[in-house]
Formats: structure tokens, sequence, C-alpha cells
């Protein structure tokens, strides 16, 4: 054997695209779960292929999830991956700093999340949803996801904004949002300043955004108003430099949180219920552990919340065959190994929630709807940390888990005991040309308003 035969490293195996530039782009837009699902059964927990020029490594099963989120910043970097959102968080910030500083920004935020806080949140929660539903009638249809993403827009800006943010949330605001969110798809991930209508609105609604909220953080410094919220947490903070964050950083950030958190919980809310109401053998269990934690007309409270926890099965049930982020990536900074294989620095590494969830070696018959999997007898999720990743892991860990679990146990508390909801449609399938992967709308829900026998 040669010393260059020793030398050649076990590269992972290649999916072959069909086209030589393109790859496997346009099928990965269509339905990227599918895609990645033949990889994995193809080649198991690592696999390359060519997605519009760029090598992707992809990594399935706990193992290999395990690898990706305990890499090092400076060899798998977010960084680069996700410049598509520099446009719409701002000029340093976030994903357009360096990791520390984007580390530094992201601790601002804890001081909003601490106990007393949450436990104010959840007030607020309860407030918004009752009015919210308050606005439906006796009997009817609603787009669940739109309904969803209206009540969550509230919820975030009421606990992360402010009393007087929600007060000035607009119409405008909502269509500013919707454009926001109109310049996040997969061709942002590689080219996010494409002179493309949705990118050129994209621009022009953060620019608005800014001015926006700049009109608020100068009222409330204005008038000496300090808030329970968010915006006070960073207008208070202050860099180790002992410098304070300026008006557009402050937006910039409350973008990311806003940005990272409204819609994503939007679109866990919707599948949960639709998912429920899919399997309803599991409802009576639901409606009697609401019963026992809310009956006599008890308020909500972070530990009658805490308490819901049939309800929180079948959450992180949704969250599991429905993660609303299907792909995170890394761009690859330094070479790296992996069992054996070899790859090189340049590319994208990915893993995918929505693949390494649908895999037995942690989730009992994976593709069944089973809440009761994650009750502590069973407790499927423990086989790894890495085994539910619909929240990240690692130091990149989601930072507002606990706010989104509590945000759709309020939510659903107050639908199902206001209201007897079936489905209207046979299927409910995912959409995949949306960043977020909600369920493909129209996804009409019907309702009835409920009443007391008293
Ligand atoms: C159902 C709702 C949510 C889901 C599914 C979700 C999912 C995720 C995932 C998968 C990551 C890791 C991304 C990666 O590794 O590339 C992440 C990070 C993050 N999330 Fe969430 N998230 C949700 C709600 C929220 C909320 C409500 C907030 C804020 C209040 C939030 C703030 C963040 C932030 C700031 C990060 C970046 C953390 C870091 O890089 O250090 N998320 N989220």
């Amino acid at each position: 054997m040669t010393t260059s035969a020793i030398n050649i490293k076990k590269t992972p195996p290649v999916l072959r695209g069909r086209f030589p530039y393109l790859g496997y782009a346009l099928e990965l837009q269509r339905n990227p779960i599918d895609f990645l699902q033949r990889g994995q059964e193809q080649f198991g927990e690592i696999f390359s292929f060519l997605l519009a020029g760029s090598n992707v490594t992809f990594l399935t099963g706990y193992k290999a999830n395990e690898a990706f989120f305990r890499a090092a910043d400076d060899q798998f970097s977010q960084k680069e991956a996700y410049q598509f959102t520099v446009p719409i968080f701002g000029k340093g910030i976030a994903y357009d700093t360096t990791p520390d500083r984007m580390s530094e920004q992201l601790g601002f935020i804890f001081p909003a999340l601490r106990e007393e806080r949450m436990q104010a949140y959840a007030g607020f929660m309860a407030t918004e949803a009752q009015a919210y539903f308050d606005t439906w009638g006796e009997s009817g249809e609603v787009d669940l996801l739109a309904a969803m993403n209206e009540l969550t827009v509230f919820i975030a800006s009421r606990c992360l904004i402010g009393h007087e943010f929600r007060q000035h949330l607009s119409t405008e605001f909502a269509s500013l949002y919707h454009d926001l969110e109109g310049g996040i798809n997969l061709l942002a991930f590689f080219q996010p300043y494409l002179p493309l209508p949705s990118f050129r609105r994209r621009d022009k609604a953060r620019t608005r955004m800014v001015e926006l909220i700049s009109q608020i953080i100068a009222n409330r410094r204005a008038k000496g108003n300090e808030g329970e919220d968010f915006l006070q947490a960073l207008m208070n903070a202050r860099y180790a430099d002992g410098t304070t964050l300026s008006e557009d950083n402050i937006t910039g950030l409350l973008l990311t949180l806003l940005f990272a958190g409204q819609h994503t919980s939007a679109v866990l809310a919707a599948w949960t219920g639709i998912l429920l109401l899919q399997h309803p053998q599991y409802l009576p269990a639901i409606m009697a552990e609401q019963q026992a934690v809310f009956g006599n007309g008890k308020t909500f409270s972070l530990e009658r919340l805490r308490q819901l926890v049939i309800l929180e099965r079948s959450i992180k049930e949704a969250e599991r065959l429905r993660p609303p982020l299907i792909m995170l990536m890394r761009k690859i900074l330094r070479d790296f190994e992996y069992n054996g294989y070899h790859v090189k620095a340049g590319g994208l590494a990915m893993v995918s929630p929505a693949v390494s969830h649908r895999l037995p070696e942690c989730f009992r018959f994976p593709n069944s709807y089973d809440p009761d999997r994650f009750n502590p007898e069973r407790a499927e999720d423990r086989k790894s940390t890495y085994a539910l990743i619909g929240f990240g892991g690692g130091r990149h860990r989601c930072i507002g888990q606990a706010f989104a679990y509590q945000q759709i146990k309020v939510i659903w508390s107050v639908l199902l005991g206001r209201f007897d909801l079936e489905l209207v449609h046979q299927n409910y399938e995912p959409d995949y040309t949306t960043f977020v992967v909600g369920p493909r709308q129209p996804c009409l829900i019907r309702y009835k308003r409920k009443y007391k026998s008293d």
C-alpha cells in the first residue's frame, strides 16, 4: 500500500443530484423531509449532497445530533449559516456579530425570563387569549394557523415588548411583520440580497419597523416610564465595556426575539391542536386535568400551568412529529471527523429535528401519535439529550422553550374550556414553502361555544 493510499480519508457517502449545479434544491424545496429520509434510509446517520453549489453534510440520529450541537463555534458556525437573518435583525446583532458578542446580547434577555416575570406573563397570556377568543362567535369555522399567528403576535408583543407596544400594535405592524417573514426562505439561505420583490419588501418593512419601535422607546424615555418587559431589560442593559444599547440595537434584538419565538410558537400551537383533534381519544384525560387544575373558576398561574403535565405531553408529541424548524444549519469552518468519516471545511452541516424524531432508535413506532411516550415510565425522550431537538441543543439551544410551552398551554386551556372543536379537512399536511413549517393553509377547524349547565 502506498503512503498516499494510507492518507486517503473516508468521506461521507454522496447522494447524487440529477442537475450538476442545482443538485437536489428543487426536490428539497418541495418536500425536504422525504428527501432527507430517503438519504437516511440509504446511508444512515451521515451523508452529503449538493445544494445550489454548496456541499451539505447531513447528520441524523441522537449521536450525530450530539456531534453537531457540541461542535465549537469556530468549527460549526451559525453566523455564516444564518446570514439570511441579518437584513431582518440588523447590523451588529445576533448573527452579524461574534459568537461572544451574540451570547452577551442574548444574556440581556435572561432577566426577562426569570420566574417572577414568567408568573406575570401567565396572567398576560391568559388575558390576551381570553380577549381573542371572545371575538369568536357562537359557532363557525376558522383557519387555525391564521388564528394562532394573530394571537401569538398579541401575546409576544404584550409579554416581550410591553403594554404600550401592545396598544400601538396596528394593522400596519402585522403587515410589516408579514413582509419580514416573506424574506425568509431557502433561497435567502444562499443569496439573502438578491434583487427579488420579496427581499425588497423585507428591507422596506424593517426600516419602517425600526421607526415604529424607536418611537416607542423614545416615548418611554421621555415620560420616564418603566415597563415589566423585555424592552425595559434591554433599555437597562450594558455591554461589558459599560456602553448601553442603541435604539437600533434594541429594535434589532426585539426583532430577533419576535422572530425566533412568535411564528414558531404559532405553528407548534396549531400542530398541537390539529394532532389532538385527529386523535380525540387523548382528549378526555386532558379535559379531566383541566377540570382538576382550573375547576371552580381558578385563574391562570405559573404553578397551575406547571400542573398540566398531560397537556404538556401532547405539546411535546407535536414538537416531535411536527417540529416547526425542520432543518438547522451550520457553516463548517474547520474539518471535522464523525464516526470514521472526514468532512472538509467549507460546506454546510445540517441536522433535521423532523427526520431525527422519526427514527426508532429512541421513539417506539416513531410515526404514530402517542403522547404517552413521554410519561414518566416511558420517558422516551430521556434516552439522550439529543433525541428530542425541536428546540435545538447544546450552547445554542433555544432560550424561549419554557415561554413557548407556557403560552401554548394557556391557549389550549382557554380554547378547550370554551369550545367544542372538530377538524374540517381530512388531511392537514405540512407546508414546506415557508421556513417555519406549519400546516398548509387553509387549515380550518369548526368551533361551537360551550355552555355551562348551572
Ligand atoms: C415553539 C416555539 C419555538 C421553537 C420550535 C424554537 C426553536 C428553536 C431552535 C431549534 C433553536 C436552535 C437553532 C439552532 O441551533 O440553529 C432556537 C434558538 C433560539 N430561540 Fe427558539 N424556538 C421557539 C420559541 C422561542 C421563543 C418564544 C423565544 C424567545 C422568547 C426564542 C428565542 C430563541 C433564541 C434567542 C435562540 C438562539 C439561541 C442561541 O443561538 O444561543 N425561541 N429556537
